[in-house]
C-alpha cells in the first residue's frame, strides 16, 4: 500500500483526505491511500525518516508545522525556501524535499480570476496594488504569489496584522511590501483585499476594522469552511465581489498530487461537492 497523510493539529476538520483519495480512485491508483494524523512537533522527525525508508510516499503539512518541519527536510524547491513555508513532502532521489504549493495554488486561483495564464500575468503584469489582512503561517505565500503577479510593475502589496511584529517578521523575508497599522487601510485603490487572518473560521468572529473602500475590489478570503465568512458577508452586502479560498485548496491539492503521481487531477464538479457538501 502506498500511503500518503496529512499531518496537524488539529487535524479533525481537513477535507484533504477526502479530496486525494476521490482522486486516487478516479485514477485508478488502487494502491495508494491517504489519510490525516493528527502530531505533535516531537513527531515530525520520525514522518520525515519515514519518507526516506519508503514507509510513506507523500505528506502534507498544516497549521502549525509548516514551518517546523523545515529542520528535518534535505531539499526545499524555491518557493518553500523564500516563504520559509513547507506543505507538500516527497522524496525525489533519496532526498526528502520540501514543496510550497500554497503559493502555486492561489497565484493559479488569481491568474483564473484574471482571466490569463500565470507566464501572461508575469510577462505583461498590470499595475495592481493588493492588500493583506494578517502575518501568520500563510501569508508568506501569499506575498510571494502577488509579488509574481506584479512583476517588474509599480504595484504594491500593503500589508496590515494586528500585532506589529509578526509583521516586522513578514517584511524580513520581503522587504519591499508596505506595511501600515492595524486598522488603517492603504491610501491607494487595492484590487484584492485579501484575509490570511484565521478570523472567520469560527461563524461569528469578525476583524472588526472598517473595510469600506471602492467597490471594484476583490475580497478573497483563504478561509472556505465557512463559506462565507463575516469579512466576505459585510463586502457582498457593501456591494464588492467576493471570492473564497475554496479554488485556492484544490489548486494546492492538486499540484501536490501531481507532485507525488506525476497525474495532474481534474478539478471537477464531484471534488468540488466534496468541499460544498462538508
Ligand atoms: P499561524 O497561521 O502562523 O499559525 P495564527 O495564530 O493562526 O498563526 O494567526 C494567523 C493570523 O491571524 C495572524 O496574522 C494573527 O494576527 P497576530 O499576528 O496579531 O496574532 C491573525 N489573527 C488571529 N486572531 C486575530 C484577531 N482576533 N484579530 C486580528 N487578527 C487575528
Amino acid at each position: 500500500m502506498k500511503k500518503y497523510y496529512v499531518i496537524g493539529n488539529p487535524i479533525e476538520h481537513s477535507l484533504s483526505p477526502q479530496i486525494h483519495n476521490y482522486w486516487m480512485k478516479k485514477y485508478q491508483l488502487g494502491d495508494s491511500n491517504y489519510e490525516k494524523k493528527n502530531v505533535e512537533k516531537k513527531d515530525l522527525k520520525q514522518i520525515v525518516e519515514d519518507i526516506r525508508n519508503d514507509k510513506i510516499v507523500g505528506v502534507n503539512v498544516t497549521v502549525p508545522f509548516k514551518k517546523l518541519i523545515i529542520p528535518y527536510l534535505d531539499e526545499m524547491d524555491k518557493v518553500a525556501e523564500v516563504t520559509q513555508s513547507v506543505n507538500t513532502l516527497h522524496k525525489v532521489k533519496n532526498k526528502v524535499i520540501g514543496y510550497n504549493t500554497d503559493s502555486l495554488g492561489f497565484l493559479k486561483t488569481i491568474t483564473n480570476y484574471y482571466g490569463l495564464t500565470n507566464t501572461q500575468i508575469n510577462m505583461n503584469p498590470t499595475k495592481r496594488d493588493f492588500f493583506i489582512l494578517g502575518a501568520g503561517g500563510v501569508t508568506s505565500s501569499i506575498v510571494d504569489s502577488l509579488q509574481y503577479i506584479i512583476g517588474k510593475s509599480q504595484g504594491m502589496i500593503w500589508v496590515s496584522n494586528r500585532t506589529k511584529k509578526n509583521a516586522d517578521q513578514l517584511k524580513k523575508l520581503f522587504p519591499k511590501i508596505e506595511l501600515i497599522e492595524w486598522g488603517k487601510k492603504p491610501p491607494v485603490f487595492c484590487d484584492i483585499i485579501i484575509n490570511t487572518t484565521s478570523v472567520g473560521l469560527k461563524k461569528n468572529d469578525n476583524l472588526n476594522i472598517d473595510l469600506n473602500v471602492d467597490k471594484r475590489t476583490l475580497f478573497y478570503d483563504l478561509i472556505y469552511n465557512p463559506k462565507e465568512t463575516n469579512f466576505l458577508k459585510d463586502a457582498r452586502l457593501r456591494g464588492n465581489k467576493t471570492m473564497n479560498g475554496q479554488m485556492m485548496f484544490l489548486n494546492q491539492a492538486k499540484i501536490a498530487f501531481n507532485t507525488w503521481t506525476g497525474i495532474s487531477p481534474e478539478i471537477d464538479d464531484e471534488v468540488i461537492k466534496i468541499l460544498d457538501n462538508d
